[in-house]
């Protein structure tokens, strides 16, 4: 089944499975993009910072998919963070993707740094709604303390928050956070994948957790991969998971998981690997505007 979807806290429908293309380089993009959408994917997660939303849009007119069986949900980097500023990364995600609507907005940080400018940003979102340019708005990387100080603010309840979420790192209290406040949780990097490449920047050992006994053992026993494995286990929790692959045989396999189930106990199994420790960065120390990336229009 792979148009199973979340119904968000507006109404709207989100797929448990998408695309992801945070590191896929620009000229990588629309053959990924088009693949992943050739063999039933319905759902691209991109953001204004990956530079690459252009590519997505080139993907999603080659396609022949109709707009309507898509969703596409993309995000506003901190350089546009006021009010006009997300009105702005709006009008130009939308015409860079060349869409009328996008199915999710999202605030790709919070900026504690600046929680004015993340406030007036996500108000800009909330107009973009009422116009009909957006059908959702949401958040991504905001902790509960971030949701506590932020959300009395806001006029719009988040439909969504994107945060790190994989088998070493399954933040069970932020989400049953989400849970009591009808905010969706979609995991990035679901299969681990900031475990492997940012290891360097924070000097530890590369962590695979598709190497993981507990993930290979329960693969093997169901006849899947370890990816695979991860996936459902993300769906069989209530979350919306959007792997990242260049490789047509790998986008393949994330897609191919709606034919079995995870038993409770295989469920326990993984939420008993999480080591509480982040492997992207933490939103407190660290001001994404030192980065410096403001995005071309
Ligand atoms: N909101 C945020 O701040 C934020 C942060 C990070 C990511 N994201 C979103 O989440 C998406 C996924 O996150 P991610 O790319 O960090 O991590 P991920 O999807 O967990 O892992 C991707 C990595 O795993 C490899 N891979 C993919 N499928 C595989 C398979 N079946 N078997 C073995 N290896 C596999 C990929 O390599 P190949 O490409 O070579 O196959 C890539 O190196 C991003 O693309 C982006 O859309 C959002």
């Amino acid at each position: 089944m792979t148009n199973q979807t979340i119904t968000l806290n507006n109404g709207v429908e989100l797929p448990v499975l998408g695309f992801g293309v945070f590191q896929t380089p620009p000229e990588a993009t629309q053959a990924a993009v088009e693949e992943a959408l050739r063999i039933g994917y319905r759902m691209v997660d991109t953001a204004a910072a990956y530079l690459n939303e252009s590519e997505v849009g080139a993907a999603i007119a080659a396609s022949g998919v109709d707009r309507a069986d898509l969703f596409v949900q993309t995000k506003a980097w901190v350089s546009d963070y006021s009010y006009d500023g997300a009105l702005h990364a709006v009008d130009r995600s939308l015409r860079k993707l060349g869409l009328d609507t996008v199915d999710l907005f999202l605030l790709h940080q919070p900026l504690p740094q600046d929680l004015d400018a993340t406030v007036d940003a996500y108000r800009g979102l909330e107009r973009a709604l009422e116009e009909g340019r957006v059908r959702a708005i949401g958040i991504s990387n905001f902790s509960q303390a971030h949701l506590e100080t932020v959300l009395p603010r806001l006029s719009v309840v988040p439909a969504v928050n994107q945060v790190e979420v994989h088998p070493f790192y399954s933040q069970a209290e932020l989400r049953a956070e989400h849970a009591r406040l009808g905010i969706a949780t979609q995991a990035w990097s679901p299969l681990g994948g900031v475990y492997v490449y940012a290891a360097g920047r924070s000097g530890r050992e590369p962590q695979s957790a598709l190497s993981d006994p507990v993930i290979t053992g329960i693969a093997e026993r169901l006849g899947k991969t370890p990816a695979q494995v991860i996936l459902r286990w993300h769906i069989d929790s209530g979350r919306s998971a959007i792997p990242k692959s260049v490789r047509p045989e790998r986008i393949a396999e994330n897609l191919d998981v709606f034919d079995v189930r995870l038993a409770a106990d295989d469920i326990a199994s993984i939420d008993a690997l999480d080591t509480g420790v982040r492997g992207g960065p933490n939103q407190d120390q660290q001001d994404f505007r030192d980065f410096g990336l403001t995005i071309p229009d």
